[in-house]
């Protein structure tokens, strides 16, 4: 199992640039199957799940082309739509689910594996599936896998149980070439939302309400190829902030877009962090600051606190003075990586979904594993920080949503072994 080491205790500093976001991305890509032609998708991140989505494309017949050392996917979508995913990549990926409304949309006919739990929860896709019922899809569901069927999806008004992003991204992109119109109340308001929302409508969509919780979609017959560059991952430009504030340096991140971080970079300052936010240049800095202080948060749909972003912060907390009450509230089993924390020397009871963290001066290094994508980002945040060597195994998780995430903190002085 790969592992990365890296001595604690040295003072970050300098400029680092935020790479595309993950989940803008494998939405955007789920996407390019409802859009006929050719379409450029630029600043796409280099990662183990854009692979594995771009494989799912080539699957379906949608050829993706990627140039990963541009960071951009040619897509040529002029062949007749495959209907059935296959089932080791949805497995491998639970976003691969996401191509579930664009075949049903653009064939009538769509047959995905059941995306399954993973580590953080049980992940079910009820909404999703109540979304297509609505526009008219017959759904069964068998031997493991989930049929749709629907000639022509109608457009109607619909209600989310729960502003869920995935079920937002999925319904909405059905939408675009149902019959009539379709209202989503109680949408997920995600920025990844929007984005997608974005594309779709360069493609030739007529998606309105963007950023707020009611989308209105008016089918039309077909979307045609456009170019499209994805926004900047707002979760690795937390981590990357909060990587400065633990080492006490002085680290600009760049493509940081203060409106998609409003809810970190707050918690952050009560937390006693130098911040300097440059809107309009979408920079943010991180300053040397006086000593860290508890704070208390839960994690929200948009434009709360983000979850992927609980773990990063909690390891902030870890070393901050008094104690910190983290509510995990989007999530069932979102604390994984806190045993892996105490590890470290990190002071943390669990009680359902509240982490009680008293602050320590400093953590001290330790082997650790990683046990989901935002729990390994968590740990090195904490190796940073740790006296002595801190060995991170399961790399793997990593990968798949941080491009060149060691690369980027050894840049700003990380002394990773
Ligand atoms: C997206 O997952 C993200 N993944 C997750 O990021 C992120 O944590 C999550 O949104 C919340 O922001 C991608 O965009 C690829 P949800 P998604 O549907 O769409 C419940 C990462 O680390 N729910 O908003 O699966 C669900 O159980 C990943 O990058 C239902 O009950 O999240 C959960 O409790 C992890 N029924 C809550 O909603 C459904 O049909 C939020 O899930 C769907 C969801």
């Amino acid at each position: 199992m790969p592992r990365l080491s890296l001595e604690g205790g040295h003072v970050l500093n300098g400029t680092v640039r935020v790479s595309g976001a993950k989940n803008a991305a494998l939405p955007i890509l789920a996407g390019t199957i409802l859009v006929e032609g050719d379409s450029l998708i630029e600043n796409v991140p280099n990662l183990l799940d854009i692979s594995t989505m771009t494989k799912m494309l080539n699957a379906l017949d949608v050829v993706a082309e990627p140039c990963p050392e541009k960071n951009i996917l040619k897509i040529r979508n002029n062949r007749k739509i495959r209907h059935i995913a296959p089932y080791d990549l949805v497995t491998a990926m639970r976003a691969s689910f996401f191509v579930a409304g664009p075949i049903l949309a653009r064939t009538g006919y769509a047959k995905v594996p059941m995306p399954g739990g993973c580590s953080i929860g049980s992940r079910p896709i009820d909404i999703h599936l109540t979304g297509f019922k609505a526009m008219g899809a017959e759904i069964r569901i068998e031997h493991g896998f989930v049929e749709l069927k629907c000639p022509k999806l109608k457009g109607t008004r619909m209600h989310l149980d729960f502003p869920s992003v995935g079920a937002t991204e999925n319904i909405m992109m059905a939408a675009t070439l149902a019959q009539g119109q379709t209202i989503i109340e109680n949408a997920a308001r995600e920025p990844e939302i929007d984005d997608l929302a974005n594309y779709l409508n360069n493609a030739g969509a007529q998606i309105s309400g963007i950023g707020t919780s009611i989308l209105t979609i008016n089918g039309v017959p077909r979307l045609s190829g456009c170019t499209h560059r994805v926004i900047a991952d707002r979760i690795e430009a937390a981590t990357l902030l909060i990587a400065g504030a633990i080492t006490g340096g002085k680290v600009t991140v760049e493509d940081a877009i203060f409106a998609h971080l409003e809810p970190i970079v707050q918690k952050m300052q009560e937390c006693g962090v130098q911040m300097d936010v440059d809107v309009q240049g979408n920079k943010i800095t991180v300053s040397p600051s006086g000593p860290l202080k508890a704070v208390n948060f839960e994690t929200m749909p948009f434009p709360g606190f983000p979850t992927d972003a609980q773990a990063q912060m909690m390891t902030l907390l870890t070393v901050s003075a008094g104690t910190s009450v983290v509510a995990e509230k989007i999530f069932e089993n979102r604390f994984m990586h806190a045993e892996e924390l105490k590890r470290l020397g990190a002071n943390i009871k669990i009680h359902s979904d509240t982490a009680i963290i008293t602050g320590v001066p400093r953590l001290s290094g330790a082997e650790v594993k990683i046990t989901d994508l935002r729990a390994g980002a968590a740990l090195i945040l904490a190796g940073l920080n740790a006296e002595g060597i801190t060995t991170v195994h399961g790399l793997k998780h990593l990968k798949r949503g941080y491009e060149n995430l060691p690369e980027k903190l050894t840049s700003l002085g990380a002394k990773i072994l």
